[in-house]
């Protein structure tokens, strides 16, 4: 940072250190969280997206078939298919800032909720087939990015990476294959595996 401050280039951490609104910077501290945060963000959930939707993909040998018969004309709805399917974030929490209700159910003023984004991403008044796997699914309005104010910054990023990632794994190994049972990661909030085991 002292670097970019004193020589700025073209990138994201000298365009955080210039950031000045209303005479005000960001100071070392948020500078420091900005970027943890971007790199876990940004490379966690879209890791953890691509390896569960691989896994969940593999398993099943008539849903695979389409990306890998055409992994480029295939892969825009896939990688949607993927995120609603199995989303690597599964919940985010809110504080109510007032009394409130949500459903007949009664909110006080300080009270966490847990929005399950996973298990709305399968609601069968939303999506045709919620709990099928359909990779040419066209109609798929998932909440794995979030929604409102807070829905991801990256998801053009994400939705890059996954796009450029699919068809060039199936290009590499066309003939991927589980070969043992996945493993998943101990934790609930950022779902994902600690170890896929495959062929190629
Ligand atoms: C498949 C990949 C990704 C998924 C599923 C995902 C999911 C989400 C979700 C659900 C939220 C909303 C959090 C909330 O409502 O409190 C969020 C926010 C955010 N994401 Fe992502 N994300 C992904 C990739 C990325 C990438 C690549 C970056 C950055 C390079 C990123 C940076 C952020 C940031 C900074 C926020 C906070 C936005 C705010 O609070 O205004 N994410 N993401």
């Amino acid at each position: 940072m002292e670097l970019r401050k004193a020589r700025p280039g073209n990138d994201l951490i000298s365009t955080l250190v210039a950031v000045e609104k209303d005479g005000e910077r960001l100071s070392v501290e948020e500078l420091i969280a900005t970027c943890v945060l971007l790199l876990n963000a940004g490379h966690e959930a879209s890791v953890n997206g691509f390896g569960n939707g691989m896994v969940a993909a593999l398993r099943r040998p008539t849903t695979m078939k389409p990306l890998r018969e055409d992994p480029r004309g295939v892969s825009r709805t896939a990688l949607e298919e993927f995120l609603r399917f199995d989303s690597p974030l599964q919940l985010f929490e809110r504080t109510a800032t007032s009394d409130t209700e949500i459903n007949g159910v009664a909110i006080r003023a300080g009270q966490k909720i847990a929005a399950l984004l996973g298990a709305a991403n399968r609601d069968a008044d939303v999506f045709d087939d919620a709990d099928t796997m359909d990779l040419t699914r066209e109609t798929n309005p998932h909440i794995a990015f979030g929604a409102g104010i807070h829905f991801c910054i990256g998801a053009p990023l994400a939705r890059l990476e996954m796009a450029v990632s699919l068809p060039a794994l199936i290009d590499r190994f066309p003939r991927l294959e589980l070969a043992g049972e996945p493993v998943r990661r101990p934790t609930f909030v950022l779902r994902g595996y600690d170890e896929v085991l495959v062929t190629g």
